[in-house]
């Protein structure tokens, strides 16, 4: 890290969360984050559920809820990246405080309850999106809709003209109920309703399902069953969890979601299930806890085609992207592969 990134995150890390990652979005807005432009080498470039991707390192969702700062995270060097959660209305969401950072556990937990601009608003953005970016939308509920599964493939009619993928989040705990979405007869009949309103865009585009980390193995096989069924494209696995095991830190005992480190072991093993679940044949992004190179090539062994992250940027800055990057490029060329297909599901045992 740069010693001018270093003071700007000690200086964002002293101020109250939501207002610190307010004023992260700003720097990003105004060109002042890192930026080191396309990462790319021949073992990272990867071809991920039709789509060309630098590198398989992605921003996971809630980071620009507003797409606002388009541009300059397609300066930070990530492969992907995922904006949104948009729901149809506007919604302010949960009260605060609803962003806890849990320093001594590099973690946090959220119940933020999809506050966002509104899909028409969050459209506008997307309109203007950089060239040459992979931009995904991740599509949520209003909590006060009367058909929440409706809300999804409202958002995908009116933003997927301007999107290259859209992740179906039934696994955020900050709606109450949401989740009961990723029940088999709910999640076929929520599945297939968003599957026709993408084969009705003018373009064609991948469709995601992300998951949450707090499902039986019985829970996963029928999701896995659901996903090859309808034809998604990808399981995004995981969201935030809802367990609090090992924790340290002072606002541990906040309701929310937790992410960061202690979550990477319980959605890792995800990962390894669903990718068996699924017999590898359903590709997975990996997201929980990633905040290493190292962390980020064990999502990809245990069976990950690509992964995503979030948190380890509150406490690492976004120079760790860069440092992700080529640190999996470093990785996986010690191991002898020659791209990240090579290293898909590698080690999954492990992690059974
Ligand atoms: C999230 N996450 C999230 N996920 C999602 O699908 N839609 C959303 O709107 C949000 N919002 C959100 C806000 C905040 C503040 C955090 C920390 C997280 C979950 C996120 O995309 C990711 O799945 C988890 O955070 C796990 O990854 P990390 O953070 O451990 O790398």
């Amino acid at each position: 890290m740069k010693p001018l990134e270093k003071i700007g995150i000690r200086a964002l890390r002293s101020m109250d969360p939501e207002m610190a990652h307010s004023w992260a979005l700003r720097a990003l807005q105004m060109g002042l984050a890192p930026a080191p432009g396309i990462l790319t080498s021949a073992r990272l470039q990867t071809r991920f559920a039709g789509l060309d991707l630098p590198n398989p390192v992605g921003l996971a969702a809630g980071f620009d809820k507003n797409a606002t700062a388009l541009k300059g995270l397609h300066r930070a060097g990530f492969g992907f990246f995922e904006v949104g959660a948009a729901t149809p209305r506007k919604q302010t969401g949960n009260s605060k405080p609803r962003l806890f950072r849990l320093t001594e556990d590099r973690a946090a937990i959220n119940r933020f309850g999809f506050n966002n601009d509104g899909m028409v608003a969050i459209a506008t953005r997307l309109a203007k999106r950089p060239k040459g970016a992979i931009i995904g939308l991740n599509l949520g509920a209003n909590k006060d809709s009367l058909d929440r599964a409706l809300d999804f493939s409202k958002v995908l009619n009116h933003c997927g003209k301007y999107l290259d993928f859209a992740t179906v989040n039934v696994s955020s705990p900050n709606t109450e109920n949401l989740r009961d979405l990723q029940g088999k007869s709910a999640l076929t009949t929520l599945l297939q309703d968003v599957i026709s309103t993408r084969n009705g865009l003018e373009i064609s585009l991948p469709i995601f399902l992300k998951i949450a980390p707090d499902l039986t193995k019985a829970e996963l096989a029928q999701i896995a069953e659901v996903a090859l069924e309808t034809g998604i494209d990808a399981i995004v696995t995981t969201n935030t969890t809802l367990s609090r095991d090992g924790l340290v830190s002072l606002y541990r005992s906040e309701m929310g979601g937790l992410s960061g480190k202690p979550l990477f072991s319980k959605s890792t093993k995800i990962v390894a299930q669903v990718s068996e679940l699924t017999n590898g044949d359903l590709p997975l992004i990996g997201v929980g806890g990633i905040c290493s190179a190292e962390d980020a090539y064990a999502k990809i062994c245990a069976g990950a085609s690509v992964v995503q992250l979030y948190t380890a940027l509150v406490y690492g800055g976004l120079s760790l992207v860069e440092n992700i990057v080529h640190g999996l490029d470093k990785l996986l060329k010690h191991d002898g592969f020659q791209n990240v297909s090579e290293a898909i599901g590698s080690k999954r045992e492990n992690w059974l």
